[in-house]
């Protein structure tokens, strides 16, 4: 299969089966080409860091609600946020998400920077980060890469080198994907299947999009990669 017929496979999967989640917009508003805003998207990539998105959920809810934009939160007492981001840990995050509230705030008028770059500039931003909101938030056609998505490429292309080896090959693999149209999409399904399809024991081949070109699915060892070496 194309690599533009397997992005299009995808896209029809996440059209349908979508997680509905707080900092997205819903399957309608999607579907009329709407984007969701760089502040949620930012704030909930940052809050996901090492932490569940079912553990967040109640944390971008509250967060939201205090300081719905990003001036708001660039105004907030220090002591205040740390006392919201309590139990979310790796405290580092939140106070580098109040440099970045006010970084936004006084050199960019409040607005997020639309670019991988300029957002990499900013303070607690790294290429990951930088690349969801590019990619999510203003549909730039940047790839997204993390622990889910190295899992799907491994299996999707039998890639049987061990990771922390197979990184760049998995890397080039996601940005091979990668489609012109809805890259922002495209990354938040690959997202969702690895989350709820491809995870990382019992993967549901069999209601998954990718299951005809899967090549580990066809080896029959797909719950076996990705392969890691020993620590
Ligand atoms: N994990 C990290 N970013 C995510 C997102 N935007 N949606 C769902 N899970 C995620």
């Amino acid at each position: 299969m194309r690599d533009d017929e397997l992005s299009a496979e995808l896209l029809a999967w996440y059209d349908i089966h979508a997680r509905e989640l707080p900092w997205r917009v819903g399957p309608a508003a999607r579907k009329a080409g709407e984007r969701p805003d760089p502040y949620r998207v930012w704030l909930s990539e940052v809050m996901l860091q090492q932490t569940t998105v079912a553990a967040v959920k109640d944390y971008f809810h509250r967060f939201t609600t205090l300081w719905p934009d990003v001036g708001a939160l660039a105004a907030a007492e220090d002591a205040r946020v740390m006392g919201e981001w309590a139990g979310l840990g790796y405290y580092a995050r939140a106070r580098n998400l109040l440099k970045c509230a006010r970084a936004v705030a006084a050199d960019h008028g409040g607005r997020f920077p639309d670019s991988r770059a300029a957002l990499l500039a900013l303070p607690g931003i790294g290429p990951y980060t930088a690349a969801a909101i590019a990619a999510i938030a203003f549909d730039r056609p940047e790839t997204v890469v993390d622990g889910n998505v190295e899992r799907v490429m491994s299996r999707l292309f039998a890639v049987e080198t061990p990771l922390p080896t197979a990184k760049p090959d998995l890397t080039a693999l996601a940005a091979r994907l990668t489609p012109p149209e809805r890259p922002g999409d495209h990354a938040q399904a690959v997202m969702d299947l690895g989350a709820t399809i491809c995870t990382p024991r019992n993967p549901a081949c069999g209601i998954c999009p990718w299951r005809a070109p899967c090549l580990a699915r066809a080896e029959g060892i797909a719950a076996a990669l990705p392969r890691k070496l020993p620590k």
